[in-house]
């Protein structure tokens, strides 16, 4: 794929560049996607499963699928476009990452102050709210699921924002900020969750070069004023070998 030749030009003056990411940036790391191909987790949707209704009704199914996804991601590494996207931290002056993903994956590229609107998989938090404080549980399986608050001794659920939950108010308010900038780059995300699927339109109404990288046409696509159609990794190498050589490399 040939990067075009208006979106370098604005990369290789922008001062001020917002990514936001979807989980298309992680499919290359072998984590499934929500939607488009192989986006089904036997034969749920994202929704039926990431919703505390979905929780409530079968919470051990909930936890199967999380276990599972915990488990692929503590076994897999961050890709080529995480690495570049780690770079991209040092080479423009102000350059905010905003993710949709709870993997992790851009932190351990590198990726320093990443603006995380869904929390993360490796947080828990008490289902019923009973007042213990969040916490970290980096093992790669919880088994005997589901695990239980260490407080109240009641369910614990994951510490990641669901459909129908408020988006946490720091890392939303550090992204709605942050679309003030000069471009704007939507990956691999399917521009359909909101309010992330906002954020190009806010960027482009504050006056953002917006271009995205999907492997499919998103509802964002024909608005940006560049879509890009093809492989993350392979998109964003040929960005970063068109972009002239950065002072931080
Ligand atoms: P989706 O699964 O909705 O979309 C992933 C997008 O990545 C799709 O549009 C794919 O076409 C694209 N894609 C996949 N592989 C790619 C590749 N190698 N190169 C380029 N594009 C690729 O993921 P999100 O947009 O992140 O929320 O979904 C948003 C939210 O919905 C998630 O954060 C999650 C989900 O339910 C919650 O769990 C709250």
């Amino acid at each position: 794929m040939t990067a075009p030749s208006a979106l370098l030009d604005r990369l290789a003056q922008a001062k001020r560049v917002t990514v936001l990411t979807g989980s298309g940036v992680s499919a290359a790391s072998g984590i499934p996607t929500f939607r488009g191909a192989n986006g089904l987790w036997k034969n749920f949707r994202a929704e039926e499963l990431a919703s505390p209704e979905g929780f409530a009704k079968d919470p051990a199914l909930v936890w199967e699928w999380y276990d599972w996804r915990r488990g692929l991601i503590a076994g897999a590494a961050p890709n080529r476009a995480h690495a570049i996207l780690a770079r991209w931290a040092k080479r423009f002056p102000h350059f905010r990452l905003v993710t949709q993903n709870v993997d992790g994956l851009h932190e351990r590229a590198g990726s320093p102050d990443v603006i995380r609107l869904h929390g993360s998989i490796w947080e828990l938090r008490c289902w019923k709210d009973c007042g213990a404080p969040p916490w970290e549980d980096p093992r790669a399986s919880l088994a005997p699921l589901p695990p239980l608050c260490p407080r109240c001794g009641g369910l614990a659920r994951p510490g990641v924002v669901w459909f129908g939950e408020m988006l946490p108010r720091e890392p939303l308010m550090a992204a709605a900020r942050a679309t003030a900038c000069d471009v704007f780059l939507a990956l691999g995300t399917s521009s359909v969750v909101q309010p992330a699927a906002g954020f190009v339109f806010e960027a482009m109404a504050r006056g953002a070069y917006a271009a995205e990288i999907n492997l499919e046409e998103t509802p964002a696509s024909d608005s940006v004023h560049v879509s890009l159609r093809g492989d993350l990794q392979e998109a964003l190498e040929d960005l970063e070998k068109a972009l002239p050589p950065s002072g931080g490399d």
